[in-house]
C-alpha cells in the first residue's frame, strides 16, 4: 500500500468521515472473491436488522442475503483483503486515537430488485461500531445497475458512492446511509471495526 493513498484516506476520514478507495484490491481479485460469494449462495441467509433479542427481519427495510467470515476459515484471498483493511484501520487506530480492538465481516448478496433503507449502523444497546468498511465485488457495474451507497453526513451535501469492483468505502458507523435498490446482483464484504 503505497503511503499516499495512507494520507489521503485519513485525511478524507478526519474531515467528512468516509473514505473511498478505488481499486483497493483489483479487478482479478475481485472476481476471485465474487465467486466465493456465489459458490456459497446456498448458505447465506436472509438478514436481520437490530441484534440480539431486537434481531428482526424485513424484506421491505433490508433486501441482502449474508454470511459472517469466521476468523478461523478465512479463504487465502479473503484474508489478503482482511489483512489489508486492517493495517488502514490500525492507522486510524495511530492517528485518531479510535481505540478500535476487534472486527467483524459478512459476506453480502443484494439480489436483483433489494435495497436497504436509511439506517445508520450503531445498534440501539451499544455504541462499539466504529467504523464500517464495504468492499464492492460488481465488475462492468453501469448506472443502469443502481445499487449505489448514499451517506448522509450531518453538514454536508450527500456521497453516492458506486458499487464499483475493487472500491474501498470506510465511514463512520454512526453516519445515516442507504442502498439504493440494485437491478443486478450485488455482491459485497461489509465489515466493521469496533471498541469493545
Ligand atoms: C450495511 C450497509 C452498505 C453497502 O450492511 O449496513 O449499509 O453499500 N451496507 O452495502
Ligand atoms: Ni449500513
Amino acid at each position: 500500500m503505497h503511503l499516499q493513498d495512507i494520507d489521503r484516506v485519513c485525511a478524507d476520514f478526519y474531515t467528512s468521515g468516509i473514505a473511498v478507495w478505488p481499486g483497493f484490491i483489483s479487478l482479478q481479485e475481485a472476481d476471485i472473491l465474487r465467486e466465493e460469494i456465489k459458490k456459497q449462495e446456498n448458505s447465506l441467509f436472509k438478514a436481520g436488522i437490530g441484534n440480539g433479542r431486537n434481531l428482526q427481519v424485513k424484506s421491505e427495510i433490508r433486501g441482502d442475503f449474508i454470511k459472517w467470515i469466521d476468523e478461523g476459515s478465512v479463504s487465502p484471498f479473503s484474508e489478503i483483503y482482511l489483512n489489508k483493511l486492517k493495517e488502514i484501520i490500525a492507522e486510524f487506530n495511530r492517528r485518531f486515537f479510535l481505540g478500535i480492538q476487534k472486527n467483524e465481516h459478512h459476506m453480502a448478496l443484494y439480489p436483483a430488485g433489494s435495497h436497504y433503507d436509511r439506517h445508520v449502523d450503531t445498534f440501539k444497546n451499544t455504541d462499539a461500531r466504529v467504523v464500517s468498511s464495504v468492499l464492492y465485488l460488481n465488475s462492468n457495474w453501469e448506472k443502469a445497475h443502481g445499487g449505489e451507497l448514499v451517506i448522509y453526513p450531518e453538514n454536508a451535501a450527500a456521497r453516492v458512492i458506486e458499487p464499483r469492483a475493487g472500491l474501498l468505502a470506510l465511514f463512520e458507523s454512526t453516519l445515516p446511509h442507504e442502498v439504493l435498490t440494485s437491478q443486478v446482483p450485488r455482491y459485497s464484504i461489509t465489515g466493521w471495526f469496533k471498541r469493545n
